[in-house]
């Protein structure tokens, strides 16, 4: 559904040079549900961008739903649909006739996008709001209709850059149950990116982690975590002796990739955590070390960006979130 093959894209700004993609080598089934992450201006909207024809390359080529984006790039858009990051353009126009209007802009005549944005308002649960301006809509609310939107051409494939960002939990949840839903119902391929990394944990079969304009790893979400992070098991013992007697136990064991110690805590990196941990206690109990408490934490892929990185994905989600965490606060 979407190749690329070296697809990269710099800015000149301020007489200094951006490369914000830097060689993009994609392929991306059909049928699936891809995550994009990365920190802010690792290059994933840039990339969108270029793989739905808004922005040229600078080098390279990539084929989206079987249309070079340059040699034809009309028949990318007739195939794909696409959220952008942010709000959209406001309109003066009712929920129903924004629809409406935006089906006969793809070709579809009066009654054929009428009778797709009716079945596109309920599947959004948007049917009470068919009357409202689209200025007047919340920002769950037109995050909806945006995506009902992006789906009136029923395309193959369907972009979404921050499709939830700033929205509360329970309309994230949402959107995602639709978004699914309908890809399930008419197999969209479906390319997103979040900084909500749970999103792409749950949702995405695939997660590529972009920085730097490159991607820096590319497999199902559960891969990464475990040949990435790995699950951590921690014990609490009753003083430092016994604590560093259940350091040597655990270092003993096969399948255990490090181990520290931290006053009377000893935590262990390890795969399998669930099967370890009784294993652990058993041996630590053979061995006369008395375990006060143990816990088993699982990896999530902001693990995963910290082992590649060194740096957290979670603070730039963070730094999103502040201008809305402050506003409730005032
Ligand atoms: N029109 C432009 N002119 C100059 N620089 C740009 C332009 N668009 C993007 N950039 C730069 O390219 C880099 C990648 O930006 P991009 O918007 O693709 O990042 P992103 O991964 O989508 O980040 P975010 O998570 O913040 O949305 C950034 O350094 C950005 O400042
Ligand atoms: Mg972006």
């Amino acid at each position: 559904m979407i190749h690329t093959r070296g697809l990269t894209r710099s800015f000149r700004a301020r007489g200094e040079t951006v490369e914000a993609v830097r060689g993009l080598d994609l392929d991306v089934e059909t049928g699936s549900v891809v995550a994009f992450l990365g920190p802010n201006g690792a290059g994933k909207t840039t990339s969108l961008r270029m793989l739905t024809t808004l922005l040229p390359p600078t080098s390279g080529t990539a084929t989206v739903a079987g249309c070079d984006v340059l040699a034809d790039p009309a028949g990318v858009r007739r195939r794909i649909g696409y959220l952008g990051q942010g709000n959209s353009a406001s309109s003066a126009l009712r929920v129903l006739d924004e629809l409406v209007t935006q089906g006969r802009a793809y070709g579809l005549n009066r009654s054929e996008a009428r009778a797709r944005a009716d079945q596109l308002l309920a599947a959004l649960e948007l049917e009470s709001l068919t009357k409202r301006t689209v200025g007047t809509l919340s920002g769950g609310q037109r995050r909806r209709l945006d995506i009902a939107i992006a789906l009136i051409h029923e395309p193959e494939l369907l972009f979404l850059d921050e499709p939830t960002t700033g929205l509360d939990p329970q309309s994230r949840a949402n959107i995602w149950d639709h978004i699914l839903r309908l890809h399930k119902e008419i197999a969209t391929t479906v390319f997103f990116t979040t900084h909500y990394l749970e999103e792409a944990d749950l949702w995405a079969e695939r997660v590529m982690i972009v920085d730097h304009g490159r991607v820096i790893a590319d497999d199902p979400p559960e891969k990464l975590k475990a040949d990435l992070a790995g699950d951590r098991i921690t014990v609490g013992t009753a003083d430092a002796t016994d604590a560093a007697r259940a350091a040597e136990v655990a270092r003993g064991l096969p399948t255990v990739h490090e181990v520290t110690v931290e006053g009377t805590a000893v935590s262990v990196r390890t795969t399998g955590g669930d099967a370890h941990l009784p294993r652990l206690l058993r041996r630590l109990e053979d061995e006369g070390v008395q375990v006060s408490v143990a816990d088993l934490t699982r990896p999530t892929l902001d693990d995963v960006f910290l082992t590649l990185t060194g740096r957290s994905l979670r603070e730039s989600a963070d730094a999103d979130s502040a201008p809305s965490a402050m506003f409730q606060g005032a």
